[in-house]
């Protein structure tokens, strides 16, 4: 294991960091004038500098497309990196917060409400597990997943105590607190942010063997990893790969954690990419699409020996579980399936895959993918920043992620024909640098 993880791989920046940026035209050629000016002005004079956007100041959103300041429309590829499962703005998610905002928004978790228990019920019921915990942003349900790892390691696993070790795979990405970053391998999120969390430990992504020397371990309580890496680029393991990393879990008596916060909720093209392999991991973290993109809301899923080893006062969050996001996310889960978004994840995946796939290999070396949630390659002699420039202008969003690597993961509510239209828009583009 590591110390801190240096990776010279992994020193292209991250998606969520900066690049250079440029304003030109856009969707049919209308332009990015003075009013998106003022929008990146205004947000560069007040704002800290922690992302650099793509130039495109956003106002309106509506199901697959978003419209900017100057009233131009554009397809949204990216979902806030699939939060917008159902689509923007989806009626009956709104309605869902609408309603419940007006009869009671929050108490805490300091008394019952009438809608918790509702909730819960329902989303344990639909992925098949004891209990929930719930939090408000994946990061914090990443915590809340270490946190209980951790408990289970000294109750049950009898590890010794301040002992437990956690094996995270190298080019996770599970947000920004100082706990996920100490498990990051990329330098742009913990570069001059130490010191780090003791007791974690990194092994490459898709390599059993690395895993299974690791978990030998005795102090080691969990292994917590993304069923595809979606930060790092849509990087998907070999097939096997999370069957085998529960078979060496069980082994070695350690717990298995997904973090499901991009790949879950039918992104993928299965309600949670485990079930790409019908394995089921001990416990799953859920955020992003869990509200639809309208609510903070993120959960954590276990079974009893679990989570139950965390009693009153010492795990919570204000805001974790209250009415709004109950409701909120009871209808986003509902819309999912009532809409049966995952099926056309998989289905428009397979579509949006093949038409990449026609692209000239010397501009779009690679594509890759499960469902709506794929990447291209772009030629190291191509600027991926420029061609997403492109894409805007010719009226698609979507973000470079180091460097080199586009993800496209257009809102699983997108039509066949859109599909077509927007593959027809991406070919133009990759054209366009020929
Ligand atoms: C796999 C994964 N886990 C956790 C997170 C963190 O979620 P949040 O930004 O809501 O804290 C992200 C965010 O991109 C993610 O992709």
């Amino acid at each position: 294991m590591l110390s801190r993880f240096v990776n010279p791989v992994r020193l292209l920046g991250s998606s969520l960091n900066g690049v250079r940026c440029k304003s030109t035209a856009v969707a049919t050629s209308a332009s990015i004038g003075s009013k998106s000016q003022a929008v990146f002005d205004r947000e560069d004079r007040y704002g800290a500098h922690n992302y650099h956007p793509l130039p495109v100041a956003l106002s309106k959103g509506k199901g697959v497309f978003v419209w900017d300041v100057e009233g131009n429309k554009y397809y949204d590829f990216l979902s806030a990196y699939s939060a917008v499962n159902q689509g923007h703005c989806h009626p009956r998610i709104l309605a869902a917060l609408r309603e419940q905002s007006e009869v009671l928004a929050l108490s805490s978790r300091a008394f019952y409400t009438n809608v918790l228990g509702e909730y819960e019920e329902y989303v344990t019921q639909l992925f098949g597990y004891d209990k929930v915990l719930p939090m408000n942003t994946g990061v914090e349900g990443g915590e809340t997943a270490c946190k209980l790892a951790r408990k289970w390691g000294y109750k049950v696993k009898k590890i010794p105590n301040n002992k437990a070790k956690i094996i995270f795979a190298e080019g996770n990405f599970w947000g920004r607190t100082l706990a996920a970053i100490s498990s990051s391998t990329d330098p742009s999120s913990y570069d001059g942010f130490g010191p780090f969390m003791p007791g974690f430990g990194i092994v490459p992504y898709n390599d059993l063997a690395a895993l299974e020397k690791e978990l030998q371990d005795p102090n080691v309580c969990a292994f917590m990893v993304e069923p595809i890496q979606g930060e790092a680029g849509v990087v998907v393991p070999d097939p096997g790969y999370l069957s085998k990393v529960r078979e060496l879990c069980d082994k070695h008596n350690v717990l298995w954690i997904a973090d499901e916060v991009q790949t879950g909720l039918g992104r993928t093209g299965r309600l949670l990419c485990v079930d790409h392999e019908n394995v089921r991991p001990n416990l799953v973290v859920l955020g992003k699409a869990l509200s639809g993109g309208v609510y903070p809301v993120s959960a954590v899923l276990a079974d009893d020996e679990v989570m139950l080893c965390i009693q009153p006062g010492e795990h919570g969050s204000t805001y974790g579980g209250n009415p709004i996001a109950c409701k909120v996310a009871l209808e986003a889960l509902q819309v999912l399936q009532d809409e049966k978004l995952t099926e056309n994840a998989e289905k428009l995946g397979n579509v949006l895959r093949s038409e990449l796939g026609k692209l000239p290999q010397d501009v779009v070396r690679i594509v890759r993918g499960k469902g709506l949630l794929n990447a291209i390659v772009i030629n190291s002699k191509y600027d991926a920043w420029e061609v997403c420039l492109r894409l805007r202008d010719n009226g698609l969003l979507a973000k470079p992620t180091h460097g080199d690597i586009i993800r496209f993961a257009p809102p699983l509510v997108i039509t066949n024909e859109q599909i077509q239209e927007c593959s027809q828009i991406i070919e133009k583009t990759v054209m366009s640098f020929k």
